[in-house]
């Protein structure tokens, strides 16, 4: 399957993403997450893209859309994928039904994690990340079983620097903006099943499980 996850800034996108990949065997795309790589290894990418990020805004579709294009080509990612933060614009929407059209393939669901605004910067702000496999913990929610201590690697957690409140605000913008017409794009075609992302996280899961069987 080619499976798309739209939602905002802290709606369960990376929490839900492993659970789907293991399920379906699929491979898992996650834009913010190859950006913070090449931020994090100063490569000309990272370099271009770091000035966006910090400020919550979005980087260019050409480069995002070229990290895609390139990623899509893996042998692992040709029997299906998850798209997780990408498409983020109506363009990138294009560009992704044209690279898939050449292969003679197209999306087959978009999961729209709807939530309120108002439960986000809790989540936001208490998020701690793995950064080398992106597993993420909540202080609160999903707490690690050593506080700033990977389950699985015993390595050190860190925060996210666009994980501020302040910061929140222009991703949010950012989402309603330029990401919620995303959602209409692929609505006209039904490809859209709209999640209740507000629920504990288990429960998320069996609305994800329902929506792709
Ligand atoms: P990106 O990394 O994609 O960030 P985002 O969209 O803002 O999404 P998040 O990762 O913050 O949220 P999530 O939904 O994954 O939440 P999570 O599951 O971790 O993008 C970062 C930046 O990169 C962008 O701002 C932009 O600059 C750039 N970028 C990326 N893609 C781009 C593109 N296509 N075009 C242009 N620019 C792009 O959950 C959050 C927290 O809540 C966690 O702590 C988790 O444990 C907890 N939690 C999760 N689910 C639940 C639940 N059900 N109940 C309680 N707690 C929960
Ligand atoms: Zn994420």
């Amino acid at each position: 399957k080619r499976i798309i996850l739209v939602g905002p800034p802290g709606s369960g996108k990376g929490t839900q993403s492993p659970l789907i990949k293991d399920e379906y065997c699929l491979c898992h795309l996650a834009t913010g997450d190859m950006l913070r790589a090449a931020v994090a290894a100063k490569t000309p990418l990272g370099i271009k893209a770091k000035e966006a990020m910090n400020k919550g805004e979005l980087v260019s579709d050409d480069l995002v859309v070229g990290i895609i294009d390139e990623a899509m080509k893996k042998p692992s990612c040709q029997k299906g994928f998850i798209l997780d933060g990408f498409p983020r614009t109506v363009v990138q929407a294009q560009k992704l039904d044209d690279m898939l059209a050449k292969q003679g393939a197209k999306v087959d669901k978009v999961l729209n994690f709807a939530i309120d605004d108002a439960i986000l910067e809790e989540r936001i702000t208490g998020r701690w990340i793995h950064p080398s496999s992106g597993r993420s913990y909540h202080t609160k929610f999903a707490p690690p079983k050593t506080p700033g201590v990977d389950d699985v690697t015993g390595e050190p957690l860190i925060q996210r620097k666009d994980d501020t409140a302040v910061v929140l605000k222009s991703r949010l913008e950012a989402f309603h903006m330029q990401t919620e017409p995303v959602i209409d794009y692929y609505s006209k075609n039904g490809l859209v099943a709209n999640l209740h992302a507000e629920k504990p996280p288990k429960e998320v899961t069996v609305e994800v499980q329902k929506a792709l069987s």
